[in-house]
């Protein structure tokens, strides 16, 4: 059985799987992307986590390849850069780690660009030509799909819609600028909303009184949920916010569909209908009712990972072509 290994490089967790040809994940597990001072460590208590991962593989197999979906990867460097919610700083040269530590060919790219592809070979995307997808976790990623390729840019780092600004006077971003979508409209961004929302009104809710590191997505969800007024107008904001960007995104690349991907996207109707009412209002008439935005079809949060994977395949088919 042939086999890779997939990836995916978050702003809190670091999750990884052992991933067939067929996009299967056959074993997965994670370790924290916070927890370790320096990246020497992180990457040696990563490298020693798959060894034991690769170990328990039963049966006969052979792993051929390692690929990573990474906050700020760069496709074409093989490298993390300038991460703006990763602990480390600078320019990290992951491929060439990755290839020396397993002796395997390792392919880097950015996760929510892993995700999109995931989501055209093995989720909701499938037989889809022209599509955004966009993940929302402690970050805000996005991957764009036109003509049935995704778009890598220039210098292979394509796809960063979370730096577009909301608000130039707005929220500080942890990339240095201000405003950017991400602030907003991410888990970290609807925290804030709800802290906001809290300050500014004396409205009985259940979050208030909670730390900013114990609050939780699934908390706020939970309480919108019940009725929580400051719950639900912390949904309200954030979805007016991403609809009214999803409808600059739309004029720009003119999908058939936008994915939303990760903790935020499975409070459902809380987050899609404001979202959905928002984009509407804002688009050019031209391109109304022509979007749909749903739910990612890996919402088993393997997306990046299996779409990491997907592109080790691609890369070991070329490589065995030219040959
Ligand atoms: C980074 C992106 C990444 C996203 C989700 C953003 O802050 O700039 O590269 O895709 O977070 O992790
Ligand atoms: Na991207
Ligand atoms: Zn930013």
């Amino acid at each position: 059985r042939e086999l890779t290994i997939g990836i995916d490089i978050g702003g809190t967790n670091t999750k990884y799987g052992i991933v067939d040809r067929s996009g299967n994940v056959i074993s997965h597990g994670s370790i924290s992307t916070t927890g370790y001072q320096e990246f020497k460590d992180y990457f040696k208590g990563l490298s020693e986590a798959l060894r034991k991962e690769i170990a328990a593989i039963p049966g006969e197999h052979k792993v051929l390849g390692v690929g990573v979906g990474a906050a700020n990867g760069n496709y074409y460097k093989g490298t993390i850069e300038r991460a703006t919610n990763l602990p480390w700083k600078g320019i990290i040269p992951l491929a060439d780690m990755f290839r020396e530590e397993f002796d395997l060919p390792a392919i880097i790219t950015n996760d929510a660009n892993a995700a999109a592809v995931g989501e055209m070979v093995y989720g909701a995307a499938k037989g889809m030509r022209d599509f955004v997808v966009i993940t929302l976790g402690t970050g805000l990623g996005s991957g764009f799909v036109a003509n049935g390729q995704l778009l890598n840019g220039k210098h292979g780092i394509a796809g960063e819609v979370g730096h577009t600004s909301v608000n130039p006077a707005g929220r500080f971003c942890n990339c240095g600028k201000r405003g950017c979508l991400e602030t907003y409209v991410s888990a970290t961004g609807i925290k804030r909303t709800v802290y906001k929302l809290l300050a500014d009104h004396l409205e009985p809710s259940e979050l208030r009184g909670i730390s900013f590191d114990n609050l939780t997505t699934k908390m706020i969800t939970e309480a919108a949920v019940r009725g929580d007024v400051v719950a639900l107008a912390a949904y309200e904001y954030t979805g007016r916010i991403l609809g009214m960007k999803l409808a600059e995104t739309v004029v720009h690349t003119d999908p058939e569909a936008i994915f939303l991907f990760g903790g935020l996207s499975l409070a459902g109707d809380l987050i899609f209908k404001p979202t959905i009412k928002h984009m509407e209002a804002n688009l050019m008439p031209l391109f109304r009712g022509k979007v749909k935005v749903l739910p990612s079809g890996l919402q088993n949060q393997a997306a990046p990972i299996i779409g990491a994977s997907s592109l080790v395949w691609n890369y070991l088919d070329n490589a065995h072509n030219t040959h």
